[in-house]
């Protein structure tokens, strides 16, 4: 507390500029791993067909090969907020990393099914608590101004993992003839995240532990340490305050305010909101488009080309939503995208049904789709989720709402193989259209617009529900 006191007083003599490296260090460790989230989790849309005729894969196991690593992320989503608690958030991540690298690694080396798996299953634990604990880091040690930017700052590091990963695959590919491909393609699709994973890992050890942890953990002269040199001298004084109030209103919350009235609405809004980012069928394109466009008819060259093309649309689409979600507001851009969403997923089930799937109409509507799903639920999900709470349930809340957008994930990623098998192309892309169109539904009736509100003027929303 002395510490503290003294710390104080010199903050008030001097004014100083946060410190632009640590900020920028920190601003890239937590980019890296989004990218990571990405990049893994979409790798598996080059290395599929691959791994179809090395181990002579049936619909269900193709569905596994996609979707084990989904279960591997729940799993450690699902620890990550008592694991970074108890250890601190920066030795969690830094164990998160190995783990990854040897998933990422052990995925490139087996020769059978099985090992195949379990590995996926081992990096998918380690990608599951870094994209958990990463935001939070993030946002325990940015400024307080930059927190909101923060959460769709991650969105763009996921699309930009995605399109990473789509160029790579594509490269890899081109590397030998088919054989090769079969043998040992797959191999280096899934060794290549070894790199981000190096990087991050090594990156990590330079980075602070998270003031606000050590301050939860009764360690304030050390956090406070850390905030001088991040922050500069003004901005730790209100750091430290701002956390301590945070702190205070975080440890009132119970389990039973979470079903209380007014917040049983917000909950229920974050949950649905997840679930429908995934059930309007996004990874079913992101991870099996090369699936696609062979299933419509293109060789496999064209296919990893024009999922390089997705790749980008998302990437673009993403940067376009961060620029207008403050502007037009997050209903509106829900309401339009998902809206589009279902025409374009209706026009798809339409082309394949009549098999008109040759020239490039099927192409321009699933970019469409993607644009369209980029610009509304893939970022606004984020946004949505990281305001709609109030700071004494948001972390429990959110945590809710993150794991539900996993499951819902898994599910989607493991039933697509065999839907396409049994009900087709048409009815699957028809299914999403219908998602689609309940998400336009439950945004009119269950969103609240809360552009340009602040937290306390959107907790009055629910009370009044
Ligand atoms: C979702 C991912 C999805 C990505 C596509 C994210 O918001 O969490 O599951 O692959 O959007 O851009």
């Amino acid at each position: 507390m002395q510490i503290e006191k003294q710390a104080e007083q010199q903050i008030e003599q001097k004014l100083e500029k946060p410190n632009m490296v640590f900020v920028t260090l920190v601003s890239i460790v937590a980019a890296l791993g989004g990218v990571l989230f990405g990049f893994d989790t979409a790798v598996i849309s080059g290395a599929l067909g691959f791994l179809e005729q090395r181990f002579q894969l049936n619909q269900v196991q193709l569905g596994w090969a996609v979707s084990s690593i989904i279960i591997g992320c729940i799993a450690g989503a699902s620890v990550s907020g008592i694991l970074g608690d108890m250890f601190g958030r920066k030795k969690v991540l830094i164990a998160a990393a190995i783990i990854f690298m040897i998933g990422t690694v052990g995925s490139a080396l087996p020769d059978t099914f099985t090992g195949y798996i379990i590995a996926r299953m081992i990096g998918g634990f380690g990608i599951g608590i870094t994209s958990a604990l990463c935001p939070l880091y993030n946002a325990e040690i940015a400024p307080a101004k930059y927190r909101g930017r923060l959460v769709a700052l991650n969105q763009l590091a996921i699309v930009t993992g995605i399109f990473l990963v789509y160029f790579v695959n594509t490269w890899i590919s081109g590397y030998g003839d088919d054989a090769w491909d079969v043998s040992t393609a797959w191999r280096w699709m899934f060794a290549a995240g070894a790199v981000p994973g190096l990087l991050f890992l090594v990156l990590l050890c330079f980075v602070p532990e998270s003031p606000r942890w050590l301050i939860k953990k009764g360690r304030p002269a050390e956090a406070l340490k850390i905030l001088l040199k991040i922050h500069g001298e003004d901005l730790a004084r209100q750091e430290v305050l701002a956390i301590k109030e945070v702190s205070k209103q975080e440890s009132g919350g119970s389990i039973r305010q979470l079903f209380m009235p007014g917040m049983r609405v917000a909950l229920m809004v974050g949950i649905v909101l997840a679930a429908l980012q995934q059930v309007t069928g996004i990874n079913a394109v992101m991870y099996y488009a090369p699936v696609i466009f062979k299933e419509a008819g293109a060789g496999a060259n064209a296919s990893l080309i024009q999922t390089i093309l997705i790749g980008f649309v998302n990437l673009l689409f993403t940067i376009l939503a961060l620029w207008l979600v403050d502007k037009v507001g997050r209903k509106v851009l829900l309401l339009i995208g998902s809206a589009s969403m279902t025409i374009c997923l209706t026009v798809i089930g339409l082309a394949f049904h009549t098999g008109n799937t040759s020239g490039p109409l099927l192409l321009i509507f699933i970019l469409l789709y993607v644009a369209s799903f980029a610009v509304s639920l893939g970022a606004v999900l984020w946004v949505v989720l990281s305001e709609i709470f109030p700071s004494r349930i948001r972390g429990r809340a959110v945590a809710i709402g993150t794991m539900t957008h996993w499951i819902a994930d898994y599910v989607v990623s493991q039933s697509f193989p065999p839907l396409l098998h049994t009900a087709g192309p048409a009815t699957t892309f028809w299914l999403f259209a219908l998602m689609s169109l309940i998400t336009v539904g439950f945004t009119w009736r269950a969103i609240p617009e809360t552009k340009g509100k602040s937290l306390e003027e959107i907790e009055t929303l629910w009370s009044t529900k």
